[in-house]
């Protein structure tokens, strides 16, 4: 007779639950995005960078090492990520329309949470604030309380930098190392956002309520604005053999060229004679951008840190991201605006206390900006987000994703599919001008739609005619195309599109592209 005996199963009962318990306990979710940040990180291998406290959230995480951006402009790119869809999808190309108003009543990835009972909080720059948010961050149908916004972000574009003679405050420069006592209520920025998100933590810690709590740093986005002390971390020498071009690539079409007015209009600049609109900027001044921007990097680790420090990683998801890349002099190009691998891709680094890894693991699959939606809702272990419907009008479904999860990915039950990343970019003409500004146009500007696939070999990017009154694009009407191939061209210097040799890859890539816009 066989019988299982009180204890033992008290003891399966009990271990039962704990498994259980862990299974749907409800982690907390901390998403930290960055402002205008490429890989620039040791994590993903960059020997100039110092970010030892991004690095050392890596070794337990899993490092997308192909992540990309959906559009490299902060407001398409952020509702983009924020709701899961398109900036197609959301007809936001520039800054200046709301969803809910404008296309559908869309739910957003911090609504989600909060309908599922969580607290939601944002700190910093997480929406892009003004019209895009309807002005509000989407506060209260995203959040719980209304976004924190750090007192000194009103001094993002003021002449608070010190000039050159003695000290005074009355520059807009690009490059722009302070000390703290000179600056508007003696901080930054970015420092006020973490010791907000520090004093939200400690006030969560006696409170059952999940939360999902958003950090947005403002940094490494121009001006580069940050304490004195980090640029000593970076000797300017090591910034002058920095790999990349003198002038504008021959075989890249001028509608792909980003002429970085947002530079050239800083006061340290715009003497500088720089000129419009392919430079290039003199070796000199780009070793300095160089140094400026991993010392703005390098600043906000630094604050990154002081925010991991307080988190209980055994109860907390977190995933860590930046909205899209930025060139530095690569096509000797500088800033995002545009469609090349440096203004797409992003880090994106996930942990979660469900995945315990001894080692940092790299993942090398294509992923998008917009997977990170769907897969915080599966890490959370909330009812999944189903894929966004195309046949029947996505604009009716109004709680869907167009991202992927990646959590099979995490949990090593992914099928090893190939996927592919698709990014947009607008032009107001075939030619770069200040006026409208090409690299930000406005919607009624737009008359061309450049769109990139990122494939596992290939970047393949088709600039065409588009109607920004109703939306569509002519696919016949080409204004450029571009065709490199990763294996040979990792910097995208080679457009291959002309050659005969490339045709059927390049007609291949041409459907699959048309085919993804849909
Ligand atoms: C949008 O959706 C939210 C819930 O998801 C609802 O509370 C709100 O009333 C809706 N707004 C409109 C204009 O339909
Ligand atoms: C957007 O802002 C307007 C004006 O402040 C307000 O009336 C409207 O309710 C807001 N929309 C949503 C969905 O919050
Ligand atoms: C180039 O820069 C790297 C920093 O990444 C530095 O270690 C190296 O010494 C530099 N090489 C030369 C020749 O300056
Ligand atoms: C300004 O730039 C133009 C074109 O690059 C060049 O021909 C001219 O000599 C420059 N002038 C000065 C003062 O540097």
């Amino acid at each position: 007779m066989s019988y299982i005996s009180a204890p033992p199963l008290l003891l399966l009962l009990l271990l039962l639950w704990i498994g259980l318990a862990a299974v749907f306990a409800h982690y907390n979710v901390v998403m930290v995005i960055f402002d205008d940040l490429r890989p620039a990180l040791g994590a993903y291998g960059d020997s100039r960078a110092r970010t030892p406290h991004l690095d050392e959230f890596a070794q337990g995480s899993s490092i997308f090492m192909r992540a990309y951006s959906q559009q490299a402009l902060c407001a398409p790119s952020r509702n983009s990520l924020l709701t899961g869809r398109r900036p197609d999808t959301l007809h936001l190309y520039d800054f200046y329309s709301y969803w809910r108003s404008f296309v559908g009543n869309f739910t957003t990835l911090p609504q989600y949470f909060k309908e599922q009972g969580y607290y939601t909080y944002s700190c910093g720059k997480v929406f892009h604030p003004g019209l895009s948010s309807n002005n509000t961050d989407d506060f209260p149908l995203s959040w719980s309380a209304p976004t924190f916004h750090p007192r000194t972000e009103q001094y993002m574009n003021s002449p608070v930098c010190p000039d050159h003679s003695g000290g005074v405050l009355r520059k807009n420069y690009l490059i722009c190392p302070v000390h703290l006592q000179t600056q508007p209520y003696k901080t930054l920025p970015d420092i006020e956002s973490v010791a907000e998100a520090l004093r939200f933590l400690d006030s969560r810690k006696k409170n059952r309520q999940p939360y999902f709590l958003a950090v947005g740093f403002h940094k490494p986005h121009i001006n580069f604005r940050f304490p004195r002390q980090f640029l000593d971390r970076f000797p300017l020498t090591h910034f002058y053999n920095y790999t990349a071009d003198a002038v504008k690539p021959p075989g890249m079409p001028d509608v792909a060229w980003n002429p970085y007015t947002d530079v050239r209009s800083r006061d340290d600049f715009k003497h500088r004679n720089i000129s419009f609109p392919y430079g290039p900027i003199s070796g000199h001044q780009a070793a300095q951008i160089r140094q400026a921007y991993y010392a703005s990097v390098a600043y906000v680790d630094d604050l990154f840190g002081k925010l991991m420090a307080h988190l209980d990683l055994e109860r907390t998801v977190v995933a860590v991201l930046g909205d899209h890349g930025w060139s530095l002099g690569e096509h000797a190009e500088w800033a995002k605006y545009s469609n090349f691998e440096v203004a797409l891709r992003v880090p994106l680094i996930i942990r979660s206390p469900e995945f315990r890894l001894e080692q940092p693991r790299q993942m090398h699959s294509i992923t998008e900006l917009l997977d990170v939606f769907p897969t915080l809702v599966d890490l959370a272990h909330l009812p999944p987000i189903p894929t966004c419907n195309r046949s029947n009008s996505e604009l009716q479904q109004l709680t869907c994703s167009e991202g992927k999860s990646l959590y099979p990915q995490l949990q090593g039950t992914d099928l090893g599919e190939e996927h592919v990343a698709l990014s947009q970019y607008p032009r107001p003409g075939m030619l770069p001008t200040k006026h409208p500004n090409s690299d930000k146009p406005k919607l009624r500007n737009i008359k061309i739609m450049g769109y990139s696939l990122r494939t596992n070999l290939y970047r393949y990017t088709l600039w065409v005619r588009f109607h920004a009154n109703n939306f569509s694009q002519d696919w016949h009407n080409i204004y450029g195309e571009e065709l490199y191939d990763h294996r040979l061209d990792s910097g995208e210097e080679f457009n291959l599109s002309a050659l005969p040799e490339f045709n059927i890859i390049r007609q291949h890539l041409r459907r699959q592209l048309i085919e993804a816009v849909g």
